[in-house]
């Protein structure tokens, strides 16, 4: 790695990886020993560092806490058998981030600060990594408003930040989604398409609400009529009905998915047909109804794909095709970890290895 910034590095003396049970690793419990900081002040980043794995101080009246003017992003690293790091896409993440910020009005984090700050950190915490199969590094940036001051305006101050752990797999099971028709997750003109802090509080509501009818997650559907689908949980969301992928296309209120983005650019390889499209409920149960629907999954960082195995709609619980049928969903699952972990050819360019 050529490293072009200035970023101080205070090593932890108390590292906890010897703490780890690397064979039962849950979702987002666990932190490496170190994380990255930079602050935004004067209209430039100053002060890079990574210190180690700690806790914050910040105002009670910190913009983030009242506003959410914060947004973050979230990707994976794995081991190969040789050892090497390999880092998926994240110059994407960087990119997105950049978009993210213009729609919080936030300033942008460089794609150069973007990446070092990552390979640096990674490279420090490489014993973070695991190498069994489900498991990976996951990191995780993000950057916030840090103004001390409640009135309502863009902060002038922020902080962009960097956190990593090991992680096992997202979802245990294939998942019972609902289709949501009074809820929202996103609006036209809103800031679904922004990976922001909000989008993800909204949600808890209307996902409480149908966990306690006994589904894992929901569908999300328009804001306006409800008539289409939009994502499902935290992911965006895909079918395959008559042999053809096919998934609701990126707007002002679905978020530009890297993992979604990536399964498609494999499905067209593939010289599957493809559509992106808007895709409305009644298709979907219609499809169902008829046996023409094959494969229901989410599709997203965390967990990659995450097949759905039940429906809920109006009442009635559709009961999808056993996930040992469903070729395409299998097959984007079985290439898009093999690319990760160094196992399949990466003729994308997609990983970087440190
Ligand atoms: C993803 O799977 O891409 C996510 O953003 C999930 C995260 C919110 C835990």
């Amino acid at each position: 790695m050529t490293e072009t910034l200035d970023i101080q590095i205070t090593e932890t003396q108390s590292s906890k990886l010897s703490e780890i049970d690397f064979d039962n690793l849950a979702f987002g419990k666990t932190f490496s020993d170190h994380m990255f900081v930079a602050d935004y002040k004067n209209g430039e980043w100053t002060d890079l560092r990574i210190t180690p794995y700690q806790n914050l101080s910040i105002s009670p009246a910190n913009a983030t806490l009242h506003y959410a003017q914060s947004i973050f992003e979230g990707l994976k690293a794995h081991k190969n058998d040789n050892g090497d790091i390999l880092i998926f896409r994240p110059e994407a993440n960087a990119k997105r981030l950049i978009k993210s910020a213009e729609r919080m009005c936030m300033p942008p984090v460089p794609e150069e600060l973007f990446m070092e700050a990552i390979e640096s950190l990674v490279s420090l915490d490489k014993d973070w990594v695991p190498n069994k199969p489900g498991t990976s590094l996951y990191i995780r940036p993000f950057q916030f408003a840090d103004d001390p001051f409640i009135g309502v305006r863009p902060s002038e101050t922020y902080k962009f930040m960097v956190l990593t752990g090991p992680v096992g797999g997202y979802y245990s099971e294939p998942v019972k989604v609902k289709i949501e028709k009074h809820f929202t997750r996103a609006v036209r003109g809103g800031v679904g398409a922004a990976k922001t802090a909000g989008n993800y509080a909204a949600s808890l509501y209307p996902a409480k609400q149908a966990q306690s009818q006994g589904y894992h997650q929901l569908v999300w559907t328009d804001g306006q009529t409800h008539e289409f689908i939009e994502e499902s949980g935290t992911m965006n969301i895909m079918f395959v009905i008559n042999d053809t992928l096919i998934t609701p296309p990126t707007s002002d209120s679905i978020l530009p998915g890297i993992t979604r983005e990536s399964a498609l650019i494999l499905a067209k390889d593939w010289g599957l047909n493809v559509e992106e499209r808007p895709i409305k409920i009644d298709e979907v149960i219609e499809a169902i109804e008829k046996g023409s629907l094959t494969e229901a999954f989410g599709i997203g960082t965390a967990a990659t794909v995450s097949h759905i195995a039940v429906i809920g709609y109006e009442g009635t619980d559709y009961e999808l095709p056993t996930i040992e049928t469903r070729k395409t969903s299998n097959r984007l699952l079985d290439a898009l970890t093999g690319i990760k972990m160094g196992q399949i050819e990466d003729k994308y360019g997609w990983i970087k290895k440190i």
